[in-house]
């Protein structure tokens, strides 16, 4: 197998991404580009090939993958009821950052709800994507494309080095745009929920449905939703991680180079209050978007650098940034 269909812009020759249809047909892997991060794509109505998945991500068994499909009729194929709800939000928000959560249909298989009965099911809104999922005509089950527990790629590039010459087929479509997952929601319980959260926000999900919607926090008691990433650690950096008040991290800094014992490496939303900065010190950006955008690009660069501590200026609480706190704090928890 070898990792080519590697140079591509934004609309990728319709002969290259034939190619990639090819592979999925035959079971191969094949990673492309969403909008929110990079998917690692088996046939999802392919035993072996979800197996081939699960190998080459490292995940457990257990753990359910989202299918995407190119259309909201696919729907039908693999949900076994599509609520009203559920085409409001797919009205509204595909192709798009949102995962919805619907009772499988009948014949989906183990391997991709992980033996629960519900299934995850995406329009995700990149070009390379839509045109591979329309070409392909099934569903591809994908997980973010990053060995189970690391941080997610956003460029093809980051999957390139993470799965060298294991995977048939790396299509690139650029950075991606988003940069955390989707926001995910399950529909099947008497009042949605977002399982994980992301740059589609919960009021925004709340004005669509007319109705109030639980957050991952505030669950109905009793339902147990086996979701890598509601496991705690999980998108993490190989370097510890601490999220910190400026005014916190600035001490440990200053305390760190007065002493030498430690190195710190930093992301932060302000400069380094004094006039040189000894230590590298990424300037972030205030906004929830363009940070989500950049969060796990940084994130790597930090991790490259075999630093003992990245340092990340605790951000906002409000509601935009709650994507980005939720990924932070399961980066944080080793
Ligand atoms: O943005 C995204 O969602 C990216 C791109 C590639 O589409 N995909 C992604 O996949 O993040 P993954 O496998 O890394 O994370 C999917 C999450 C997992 O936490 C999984 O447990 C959850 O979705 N999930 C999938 N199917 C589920 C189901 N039936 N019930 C509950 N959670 C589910
Ligand atoms: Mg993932």
């Amino acid at each position: 197998m070898s990792a080519k269909l590697s140079k591509m812009p934004q609309d990728a020759a319709a002969d290259t991404i034939q190619e990639a249809v090819e592979c999925l047909k035959k079971g191969d892997l094949v990673a492309f580009p969403t909008e929110t991060v990079y998917g690692l794509g088996a046939d999802a109505a392919n035993a072996r090939a979800l197996e081939k998945l699960y190998k080459v991500k490292g995940r457990p068994a257990a753990h359910p993958v989202i299918v995407h499909i190119a259309s909201q009729e696919q729907l039908h194929n693999w949900a076994k009821h599509v609520p009203e709800a559920a085409i409001k939000l797919a009205d509204a928000f595909w192709p798009g950052p949102l995962t919805l959560i619907l009772e499988r249909a009948p014949h989906v298989l183990d391997a991709v709800t992980g033996g629960q009965d519900t299934v995850g099911l995406r329009i995700p809104g990149h070009p390379i994507a839509l045109n591979l999922l329309r070409q392909f005509q099934g569903g591809v089950a994908a997980p973010s494309a990053n060995r189970f527990g690391r941080l997610s790629p956003t460029t093809a590039d980051d999957v390139r080095k993470e799965f060298a010459g294991e995977v048939s087929a790396v299509l690139d479509g650029g950075p991606c745009a988003v940069g955390i997952e989707s926001t995910i929601i399950d529909l099947t319980a008497e009042r949605p929920r977002i399982l994980r959260p992301g740059m589609i926000l919960k009021e925004q999900i709340e004005g669509v449905l007319k109705e109030r919607v639980y957050d991952s926090l505030g669950i109905s008691p009793g339902s147990v939703t086996r979701a890598p990433g509601s496991l705690k650690s999980h998108y993490a950096p190989k370097t510890p991680l601490q999220v910190l008040e400026f005014a916190e991290l600035v001490s440990l800094v200053q305390d760190a180079i007065a002493s030498s014992e430690k190195r710190y490496v930093v992301l932060s939303f302000r400069q380094y209050p004094g006039a040189h900065c000894p230590i590298p010190w990424v300037v972030l950006e205030g906004n929830a978007v363009e940070c989500a955008r950049h969060l796990y690009a940084n994130l790597r660069k930090m991790d490259t650098l075999s630093a003992d501590c990245i340092l990340f200026e605790k951000p906002p609480a409000s509601s935009e940034w709650t994507g980005i706190n939720d990924r932070l704090a399961r980066a944080c928890a080793k």
